[in-house]
């Protein structure tokens, strides 16, 4: 379904952005594996190699605009396109970071992070493709969100912060560009997915956290030409969760 397409996949070492450069290397498509991880990023490129996938990895951190440029070049001089950009990238400041305690307590830089990684970062390379996408009249974003950035959380302030900027305006006004440009954007929000043993715990009125197979199943449908009339929205798979709310 991919055959020509390029996909660069931003957070491309682990969890759901290796996922899916697996799955779109299956489908024939020339796949740009990003992430800060360089060794975790080798050892991935390498598998998918081995099994006859169209791959190539890039490090990179998405706070450093440059180093997102580097990426897009690079990309770009291996495959000629940048069809789909898949933002993967983020984290929960606490968690990435290793702190905890009182939100008032803990270093501004920590919120800081939070941001640049989860909200910058991946508006970085939103901008970096635009005027390929443009040149090449046409393109898919999907950007990554999460429930949390609904539900808000105590203890992360950052992390549900950028999320609910992804989902809503980042999202919506890549849309609104793109459109006389035949470059789609959407946003996919997950609940609790299994790419961490510990996402099991988090509720859900299905009982269960998401596969992370079934969230890039959804990913590949929506940078599918398939859905060629979807644009600008986000989309909760989140196995009922926010009706907990
Ligand atoms: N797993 C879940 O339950 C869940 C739920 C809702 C939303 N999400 C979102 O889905 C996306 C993927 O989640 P996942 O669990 O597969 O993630 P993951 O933690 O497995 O992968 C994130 C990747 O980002 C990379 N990364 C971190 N900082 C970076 C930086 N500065 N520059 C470049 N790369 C960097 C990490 O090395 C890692 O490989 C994230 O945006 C996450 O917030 C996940």
């Amino acid at each position: 379904m991919f055959e020509n397409k390029t996909v660069l996949i931003v957070g491309g070492a682990s969890g759901m952005g290796l996922l899916s450069g697996k799955c779109f290397a299956n489908e024939g498509a020339n796949v740009v594996l990003t992430d800060i991880n360089e060794e975790a990023l080798n050892e991935k490129v390498a598998e998918i190699k081995t099994d006859g996938g169209k791959v190539i990895g890039v490090k990179c951190d998405v706070r450093d605009y440059n180093q997102v440029i580097a990426v897009r070049d690079k990309a770009l001089e291996e495959f000629k396109t940048i069809d789909i950009l898949i933002n993967f990238v983020g984290g929960y400041e606490p968690r990435m970071l290793n702190v905890s305690g009182d939100y008032a307590d803990l270093p501004i830089e920590v919120f800081d992070w939070g941001i640049d990684v989860n909200l910058k970062g991946p508006f970085y390379f939103c901008h970096s493709v635009l005027n390929q996408m443009k040149k090449q009249k046409g393109g898919v974003i999907v950007n990554l969100g999460s429930v949390t950035g609904i539900e808000g959380a105590a203890d992360g302030m950052a992390y549900p912060t950028a999320k609910s900027g992804i989902m809503c305006g980042m999202t919506k006004s890549l849309a609104k560009y793109g459109a006389p440009h035949n470059i789609r954007a959407v946003c996919v929000t997950p609940g609790p997915v299994l790419t961490r043993p510990d996402m099991a715990s988090m509720g859900t009125i299905l009982g269960r956290a998401a596969e992370p197979q079934e969230i890039v199943d959804f990913i590949m449908y929506l940078a599918s030409d398939k859905a060629k009339f979807i644009t600008g929205t986000n989309h909760i798979i989140d196995g009922g969760r926010l009706c907990m709310l």
